[in-house]
């Protein structure tokens, strides 16, 4: 079918009100300092939700304010795609709550699991479902509540990651503007260097998962690295290709806010100078499926992103998967 199908025609972020500054590690128990984190990862500060901030809440906000600069009601939504990896419950999916917070009575919802990668391929699932004939407007939210899920007793990974949702409404599109080309891949063979080994089916929780901590999230940060830099470059490369551009062609690279280090060499193998890539992985920390959707919220809200851009989505996650879309505003 004929490209560009669908466009982004509304985009919301939001993002819980209390922020952490690296600082406060030391008094919560952690041996660490701001300045590993700084170093390491680029990270000064993350947004944690309060117990009353779910991913339903959060979504939802965001979902409305996608909504409102789409001009669609949520009675006009066909589809709910919601990537995230921290779903609110483990049944039913996350996708059907907000749903009916929403009041999007019309829609077909449900969640996707792909880690940091999910609301990309929630895009291409969308765009999809809709090029088939099956939905003409959807929602496509990317949301999580991840320090649910971390180990604040473990530094190497308590550090890293936040909360936050990230939203757009899809439309056919018009003025040929929309989604140009779109590439996914995955590798279950590398699963368990960032998983959680408990809490699943296959080892429920139990006692024993609550006392080795084994529900929560575990990673090999160094082989996470290597791994990410690898396939950030290709899904670069392929959405590039597929849409006949070269890195010169991008106005702006929004990749998935996970380290700096890692968004610096994805931008080097691209050809895309630094100037020409978004960044907020300092104010936010890795919010995994809504780390690109709130970019791209916040680059548009900027003056980054305008009539007429064309832009670079590349985001990598537990799996692994990555995903990259090209996408002109
Ligand atoms: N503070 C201080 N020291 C720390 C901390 C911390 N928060 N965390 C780890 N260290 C220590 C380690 O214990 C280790 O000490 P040792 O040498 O005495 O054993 C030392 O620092 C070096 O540890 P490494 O893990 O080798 O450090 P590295 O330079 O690789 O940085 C990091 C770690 C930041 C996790 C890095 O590997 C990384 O960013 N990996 C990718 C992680 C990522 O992006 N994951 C998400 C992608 S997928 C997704 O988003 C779900």
């Amino acid at each position: 079918m004929k490209r560009p199908f669908a466009y982004l025609a509304g985009v919301g972020r939001c993002a819980p009100e209390r922020i952490l500054h690296n600082s406060e590690f030391a008094a919560l128990g952690l041996e660490t300092s701001d300045e590993w984190i700084v170093q390491r990862t680029g990270i000064r500060e993350r947004h944690i939700a309060g117990p009353s901030e779910t991913n339903t809440s959060m979504s939802a906000a965001a979902s409305r304010v996608a909504m409102e600069r789409a001009g669609v009601h949520a009675g006009e939504l066909d589809l709910i795609v919601l990537g995230t990896a921290s779903p609110d419950h483990l049944l039913p999916s996350t996708a059907v709550e907000i749903q009916a917070e929403l009041g999007a009575s019309r829609a077909a919802a449900f969640d996707i699991s792909a880690a940091c990668s999910s609301w990309l391929y929630g895009l291409i699932v969308a765009e999809g479902l809709m090029m088939s004939g099956n939905a003409e407007t959807a929602l496509v939210v990317g949301t999580e509540k991840l320090s649910a899920i971390v180990d604040w007793r473990d530094r190497s990974t308590a550090v890293l990651f936040g909360d936050g949702s990230g939203a757009a409404v899809l439309k056919r599109s018009k003025h040929g503007k929309g989604i140009l080309s779109t590439y996914f891949r995955s590798d279950g063979n590398l699963a368990q260097l960032l998983h959680r080994r408990a809490g699943g089916a296959a080892q429920p929780f139990d006692a024993a998962a609550l006392a080795d901590r084994s529900f929560y999230i575990e990673m090999e940060g160094r082989e996470v690295f290597k791994h990410a830099v690898r396939s950030m470059a290709d899904a670069c490369d392929r959405a590039l290709d597929g849409a006949k551009l070269t890195g010169a062609d991008i106005d702006l690279l929004i990749p998935h806010q996970a380290n700096i280090r890692i968004i610096e060499a994805t931008a080097k193998h691209a050809g895309i100078p630094m100037e020409k890539v978004f960044v907020n992985v300092d104010r936010y920390g890795n919010t995994s499926s809504a780390s690109v959707p709130m970019a791209l919220e916040e680059a548009m809200a900027s003056g980054r992103v305008t009539d007429g851009s064309t832009v670079l989505l590349v985001a990598f996650g537990a799996g692994f998967t990555w995903a990259s879309l090209v996408v002109r505003f």
